[in-house]
């Protein structure tokens, strides 16, 4: 979809002592995160029934990353929607700007980790569905 994608991260990892040694996965800027990681944070402790986001960002860049556990999450444009599940930690979804998210059906002990290419900024976000969808209709017919 527009301005998302799904990166795949290293797992390191000897195949025949897997259950002793476990896995080891290398995130660095510039390879496998398309921007410079300015913030990182992580939401965990979410209840089942909740759903959160809610809102798009002007400009932001994230990589959204299940450590453990699984999470859903909805990826929108006005055009186009898509419900990727999260929970393979050797995966991320990359969002980019302008796209509507929302996370749900969060696991028992779920844990998303996010790469932000900015620092925190209230302004940068859409949280109005109706004027996100006025705003991404010009963005990308602008291309
Ligand atoms: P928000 O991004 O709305 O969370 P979600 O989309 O997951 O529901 O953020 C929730 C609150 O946390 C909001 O008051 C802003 C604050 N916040 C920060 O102070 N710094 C941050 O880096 C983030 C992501 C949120």
């Amino acid at each position: 979809m527009i301005n998302t994608k799904l990166i795949s991260f290293r797992d390191i990892c000897d195949p025949s002592r897997k259950q002793y040694f476990g896995h080891l996965t290398p995130i660095e800027c510039g390879q496998e995160i398309p921007f410079e990681v300015h913030r990182i944070y992580y939401i965990y402790g979410v209840d089942q029934e909740a759903r959160r986001g809610y809102h798009s960002h002007q400009d932001l860049e994230q990589v959204l990353i299940c450590l453990g556990g699984s999470v859903k999450i909805l990826i929108k444009t006005p055009d186009e929607e898509q419900v990727v599940q999260l929970d393979d930690p050797t995966k991320g979804l990359y969002i980019g700007p302008m796209i509507w998210r929302e996370m749900f059906d969060f696991s028992q002990h779920a844990t998303l980790l996010v790469l932000a290419s900015k620092h925190y900024n209230e302004k940068d976000y859409i949280r109005d569905y109706a004027r996100y969808e006025q705003e991404a209709k010009q963005y990308f017919q602008k291309g």
